[in-house]
């Protein structure tokens, strides 16, 4: 299970695990939008950020449920326990990280997160990190992705699963 801010790579290292581990990618983002029939822009414009937590919750619950899938979850599903619960109980939770800078140069050509659409978006992203990195902190595996590509990400995720497995029965 994938967490990690926004522009951490977890879509690109996603895909690249799901084909090495022989499962299916599933990214949660993805799912509300179908369910919802609407993106994710115009649910946090009309219905508001706490209406999109919960349908959040509701889509992570329901995913951790299936098997042989990697999910991928939005950058701020850490914030609730209950979801850290639900996509634990699937295996191992992995953060991705990255540096404030970085993240801003992996985000700003896309203009889809509502929560990045701001007048100075790296401020944003300072300040968010700062709240959430306890968060962060609570995955099993923590991974820098720092100029490293996708695939070398992917490996040590799996190398590391393999450690979280044996500690964990
Ligand atoms: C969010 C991250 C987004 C998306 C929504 C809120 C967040 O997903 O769920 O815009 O709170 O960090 P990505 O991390 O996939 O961009």
């Amino acid at each position: 299970m994938l967490t990690g801010f926004m522009g951490a790579g977890k879509t690109e290292v996603g895909r690249v695990l799901a084909h090495r581990l022989g499962y299916v990618l599933i990214d949660v983002d993805d799912e509300i939008e179908k369910e919802q029939s609407m993106k994710i822009a115009d649910i946090f414009r009309e219905y508001g950020e706490p209406a999109f937590r919960d349908i959040e919750s509701a889509v992570i619950k329901r995913l951790s449920e299936r098997e042989g899938a990697v999910i991928s979850t939005g950058g701020g599903a850490v914030l609730r326990q209950e979801n850290m619960d639900n996509l634990r109980k699937k295996g191992a939770i992995v953060c991705l990280t990255a540096s404030a800078e970085t993240i801003y140069e992996r985000t700003k050509r896309n203009r889809t997160r509502p929560l990045l659409s701001v007048e100075d978006p790296l401020a944003k992203i300072k300040e968010l990190l700062a709240i959430r990195q306890p968060y962060y902190e609570k995955a099993d595996i923590v991974i820098d992705t720092e100029e490293r590509s996708p695939l070398d990400v992917a490996e040590e995720i799996i190398a590391g699963m393999r450690v979280y497995g044996k500690s964990n029965g």
